[in-house]
């Protein structure tokens, strides 16, 4: 079995953390969500694993994620020239995937669950198509199912009015070579998009043989700002090692699961876990809560943080009130003067938020 992963998009929900970078690049927990999807894919026993890139991000994605050794896969990139469909997508990667049946994943979810057992479920029931579904209280926002009690798919609807059930098509799906004629008979919808929706709704209607699994873990879609903070929560939370590489003064604390990367040197700080900070920064005079990532080169002083993600380069500096829930982007400068300050002064880019409460 092949899988495929799509990683083009323009993240519009994301920036302005997007306009310099790939969604599916954004870190959680220090790792770019398109990693967890890739190693995910490899524990499920696929090594074979085609990368759908676009013009605007594909380099960065290539650079980044590479032939696939660090992964134990073999990695290939496939252009597609435009976002036509996630249905488009299986079109251009149809001469990677050959004949072989395929495990199609979007790079900028995230799930808990063993995709071994869907594979398995796929393989002895002789499936043409598997996807998984997952509850939830929005079924307007996705593609949703309607399922028989036997877990076979009867309708498949994308973002619904009214939708026929709460089960949302998770970005995931195996699929055998019958989805490749499906796609060719189908015609872009009114999004202008050939929707993969419709093409299993076509497998549906032949009929073939389409059934669905329900998530037993958590899934997150990370499409914005809160999305992505719940899935850095819950990743520091459940797979978090403690590991300081890092130097710690005698006047900081470290307390629960930390991680600390090499080169990074903590001066006169608290730490409480679960978190973790990269390579290379500098944290003097710092408190930092729970559910916290700090990216490589980051330097804080004087800040107090709590439930926040903070990229690559950024500086944080003086910051008397506690920041929490917030997400600072690659390179970003925050600096407070010593003395009251008198005046704000900003450089903010488009899209940017800035909330003082
Ligand atoms: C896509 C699919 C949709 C699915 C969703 C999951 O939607 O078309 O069926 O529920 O991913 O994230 P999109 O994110 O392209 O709007």
């Amino acid at each position: 079995m092949k899988a495929i992963i799509l990683s083009g998009g323009k993240g519009t929900r994301l920036r302005p953390l997007t306009y310099t970078g790939a969604k599916q690049l954004v870190p959680v927990a220090n790792k770019p969500i398109l990693w967890y999807g890739i190693e995910a894919i490899v524990a499920a026993g696929i090594t074979d694993i085609g990368i759908i890139i676009s013009p605007e991000t594909g380099e960065e994605v290539k650079n980044k994620t590479g032939n696939g050794d660090r992964f134990g896969a073999k990695i290939s990139y496939i252009l597609q020239d435009k976002p036509a469909g996630l249905a488009h997508a299986v079109k251009v990667a149809q001469p990677f995937l050959e004949d072989s049946p395929f495990l199609m994943y979007l790079g900028d979810n995230l799930v808990q669950s063993d995709l071994r057992l869907f594979c398995e479920h796929f393989k002895v029931r002789n499936l043409d198509a598997l996807t998984l579904l997952c509850p939830v209280e929005n079924p307007t926002a996705f593609g949703v199912a309607k399922v028989d009690a036997d877990g076979k798919v009867l309708q498949l609807v994308e973002k619904p009015k009214v939708p026929p059930s709460n089960l949302a098509l998770v970005g995931i799906y195996l699929f055998s070579t019958a989805v490749h004629h499906a796609i060719a008979s189908i015609q872009p919808s009114a999004r202008g998009e050939l929707e993969i929706t419709d093409a299993i709704q076509y497998l549906i209607d032949q009929p073939k043989q389409v059934e669905a699994r329900q998530l037993e873990g958590w899934w997150l879609d990370t499409g914005k700002k809160d999305d992505l903070l719940e899935a850095n929560r819950i990743i520091l939370d459940t797979c978090l090692e403690a590991a300081v590489e890092g130097e710690v003064d005698e006047n900081s604390q470290v307390i629960g699961r930390v991680q600390i990367g090499a080169g990074s040197k903590i001066i006169n700080c608290t730490i409480r876990g679960p978190v973790t900070i990269g390579r290379d920064c500098h944290l003097e005079n710092c408190f930092i809560g729970p559910y916290s990532s700090v990216a490589n080169q980051v330097t804080l002083i004087d800040a107090d943080l709590e439930h926040s993600v903070i990229l690559q380069g950024a500086k944080v500096v003086g910051i008397q009130q506690r920041v929490v829930d917030s997400v600072i982007g690659q390179r970003a400068q925050l600096k407070v003067a010593p003395q009251r300050p008198k005046a704000l002064r900003f450089m903010i880019g488009d899209d940017s938020q800035i909330e003082l409460v």
